[in-house]
């Protein structure tokens, strides 16, 4: 099923291209068209007149009124209204007639009236990547959640997804983590004894610390990483053992948060760096800058104004963070054969980002007609207090206890609002809610800005939170529990007829669902959904503010409308990461 934008547009412009046949080229003819703010003044609106006035030299009112006069008289009947409006708008208002019988459409399809992609694309969403001995922050978090909720975006529009965890798993701090475990942990290192992320993270702070102090530590650190970068079997096998204790770490972390994620650390580019310095270097691309082996490009500047480049070997020999992306994103377009690569990542690495994009163009490895690359930035997480976000415990922001602590609260509420339900229930409930609460936080938030994290507020009943969400799907749960609707029989037997004002207002809300998920596809911004199910639930609560269901001549109709907006409700929560619950 087409969006109902993409169908207006398409009609428009024929009905531009015939109105001025001959005087336009068909990307001239294309109309523009967008939502209206307002329902009172139409539903969508068409703004080519006023462009097309100029190319035309006529006035754009009089465009606007022969755009109307070429459209096909059968979609003519699609609308109640289609008026002019100021300079030369086309507003346009669906009849409820036909409005209703797009929702029927919706109902009958299990997208929900999402289109299908004509071509699957391959779309790589790298997200999440945490760096091996250190703890998973709130920055990993929101990458985390933002990331995943991408993935389920697009898999929900049908395209093949890959979701990709760069791990940092390689690099000089696990020579000095492998020496200092050596002396204080050798046990461990034999595979003798278990060890876990929170150990790790002690020895890593501790071999940082003998590092700068200890110049023989610092000379058999230094021995370790040549080992290690060699292959050599025992700093493997050492290297093996960390990565494996602190992957379990990361993993109860990502099913307390549902989230699926495959790895493909930096390790796994190891193979490649050399050759991809080296292409480099035929290309010319290369500049030797003290030492390092540098790539300088166009219009890229640090904060003192002085080029800023990217460097792929450094002068030691050694590569790094910015050879690792450069061999990952040749991997992703040559052998993946990525249609598109989205990279979830604080805004702090926006600019190597950039840097990584426009060398892989200059290499001749990107060709942005071909693969899009997608650089997701995100802010800082903050305290309530306005400065940085930290744990009770006021040290590193450990993220299970930030989670376990919003599963907690959510129970406490829970079991003072449901003092009846099993305690299996209260656990369930809880999870669901303190999980969904502090994912919906994150997303509802436009994320290239800083956001506030607050239980409290995450947790409110009122205002745009999961809570509400969840709240109104409940809502909606109940009363087809309480007509005992037989929505089978009602799928099959009746249908969708819109009259009341707030009940046409809620379905024109249900049938933009798959404009607003090509609005989140194409920039990338998931608070526009959060906010879209946002005004579902308030339009579905005006609705049945004003608006019987049961014991009316409407009933059936108004049961399919709720048994549609529950099922939007259900799959956006769902794209979010959300989960529901029947009752709360
Ligand atoms: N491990 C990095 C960090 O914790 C994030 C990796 C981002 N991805 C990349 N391809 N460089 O900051």
């Amino acid at each position: 099923m087409e969006t109902f934008l993409a169908h207006l547009q398409r009609e428009a412009s024929e009905a531009i291209a015939r109105a001025f046949a001959g005087s336009l080229t068909p990307e001239e003819a294309k109309a523009d068209l967008a939502p209206c703010a307002q329902d009172e003044f139409g539903h969508y609106q068409c703004n080519s007149a006023l462009r097309l006035s100029k190319q035309l030299k006529q006035n754009p009112r009089a465009i606007a009124q022969k755009i109307i006069d070429a459209l096909d008289p059968l979609f003519l009947k699609t609308f109640s209204k289609i008026e002019i409006a100021g300079p030369g708008f086309i507003n346009f208002t669906l009849s409820p007639l036909s409005l209703s019988h797009q929702l029927q459409g919706m109902l009958k399809d299990s997208f929900l009236g999402v289109p299908r992609p004509r071509k699957q694309q391959k779309i790589i969403v790298e997200f999440s990547s945490p760096n091996i001995a250190k703890e998973l922050h709130v920055g990993h978090l929101r990458s985390t959640i933002i990331g995943d909720c991408l993935a389920r975006l697009f898999e929900f529009l049908g395209q093949e997804v890959v979701r990709l965890n760069h791990i940092g798993d390689w690099g000089t701090q696990f020579g000095m983590l492998i020496t200092l475990m050596k002396e204080e942990a050798p046990a461990v290192l034999h595979g003798k004894e278990k060890t876990d992320l929170e150990k790790l993270l002690t020895w890593y702070r501790a071999s940082k610390k003998r590092f700068d102090e200890d110049s023989s530590f610092k000379k058999r650190a230094q021995l370790e990483v040549v080992k290690l970068q060699s292959g050599d079997p025992e700093a493997m096998h050492a290297w093996k053992i960390i990565c494996d204790a602190s992957r379990k770490g990361f993993q109860e972390i990502y099913d307390l948060l549902d989230v699926r994620i495959v790895e493909r650390g930096e390790s796994f580019y190891n193979p490649f760096l050399k050759e991809v310095v080296d292409e480099l270097g035929h290309k010319g691309l290369i500049t030797v800058s003290d030492g390092a082996k540098c790539v300088f490009l166009e219009g890229f500047k640090n904060r003192e104004g002085d080029p800023l480049p990217l460097m792929v070997q450094k002068s030691d020999g050694g590569y790094n963070y910015d050879t690792t992306d450069m061999a990952a994103i040749r991997y992703r377009i040559f052998v993946d054969r990525a249609d598109r690569i989205i990279v979830v990542t604080d805004n702090g690495q926006s600019l190597h980002f950039q840097l990584v994009f426009a060398a892989a163009e200059k290499a001749g490895w990107l060709d942005p007609k071909k693969t899009q690359v997608d650089h997701v930035g995100f802010g800082l997480v903050l305290g309530t207090d306005g400065k940085k976000f930290k744990t009770r415990s006021g040290e590193t922001e450990k993220l299970i206890d930030l989670l376990t602590e919003a599963v907690d609260q959510a129970r406490q509420i829970m079991i003072e609002r449901l003092p009846t339900v099993s305690k299996e229930e209260i656990e369930r409930l809880a999870t669901v809610i303190g999980i969904g609460a502090v994912k919906y936080a994150d997303l509802s938030s436009h994320r290239t800005k800083d956001y506030t994290f607050s239980y409290e507020r995450m947790l409110r009943f009122e205002g745009n939170t999961a809570v509400f969400l969840l709240y109104a799907y409940v809502r909606i749960n109940g009363i087809k529990r309480k007509t005992q609707a037989d929505m089978n029989y009602l799928l099959a037997h009746n249908h969708i007829s819109l009259h009341h004002p707030t009940e046409i207002s809620l379905g024109l809300h249900v049938r933009r669902f798959g404009e607003i998920l090509e609005s989140v596809a194409r920039d990338l911004l998931p608070n526009r959904l959060a906010d879209y199910l946002y005004e579902l639930a308030e339009k579905f609560n005006a609705f049945f503010r004003d608006c019987r269901v049961e014991g009316t001549a409407e009933e059936g109709s108004r049961l399919l409308l709720c048994e549609l907006t529950a099922r939007v409700l259900k799959q956006g929560l769902e794209i979010l990461g959300l989960k529901t619950v029947e009752r709360m």
